[in-house]
């Protein structure tokens, strides 16, 4: 009988354009102030001690990627695996510098091939306000399924959006 390969399995992923390494100890806090410093996560206010500790996280279905292009970091991605028969997009930032380059396409791509094999869904929360990527993750095949109140912080409301994969 054939197995399925298992999902996330690799250390490493060199993709289109751009390669995945897993996130050292010592490189979480620069790259969360980095994230708390864009929107949606300096709008939220989110503190970067805060999420460095989430983003080293040591739990087996746990797992966050600095994004290398050309040898430099160009953002991050974490995601949760397995997560509700499928993958779930704990958080993608491209840095400004790097964005518009298809790397978050990239990113979804990938998270596409490595769930496909066992699962048949994507998911992830995309602040309300967040116009540009509601408009990114619909180009990307997601759709909205809910909104939830008040998750991060009072006042702000997230969409919960499943992509449902062939
Ligand atoms: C949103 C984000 C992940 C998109 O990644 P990216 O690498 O910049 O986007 P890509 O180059 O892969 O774009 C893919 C498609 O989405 C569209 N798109 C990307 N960002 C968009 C935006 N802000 N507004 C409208 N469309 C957008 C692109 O035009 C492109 O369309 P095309 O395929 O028709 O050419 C990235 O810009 C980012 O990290 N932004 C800041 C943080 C953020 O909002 N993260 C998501 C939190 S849930």
């Amino acid at each position: 009988m054939k197995r399925k390969k298992t999902a996330f399995a690799r250390r490493k992923f060199t993709l289109d354009g751009f390669a995945l390494l897993p996130l050292a100890r010592a490189d979480a806090l620069p790259i969360a102030r980095k994230i708390c410093a864009i929107e949606p996560w300096s709008r939220i206010r989110y503190r970067p001690a805060k999420l460095a500790r989430h983003l080293r996280a040591s739990e087996p279905s746990f797992r966050s990627y600095k994004i290398m292009v050309d040898g430099k970091i160009a953002g991050l991605v974490s995601i949760r695996f397995p997560w509700l028969h499928g993958t779930y997009l704990d958080l993608l930032a491209v840095f400004p510098g790097r964005q518009g380059r298809e790397i978050g396409k990239g990113i979804i791509r990938w998270m596409e091939s490595e769930t496909a094999a066992r699962y048949k869904n994507l998911w992830a929360l995309v602040s309300d306000f967040n116009t540009g990527a509601r408009k990114f993750y619909k180009k990307q095949g997601f759709n909205e399924i809910a909104v939830i109140a008040d998750l991060v912080k009072p006042g702000f409301d997230e969409i919960l959006i499943r992509k449902t994969l062939d």
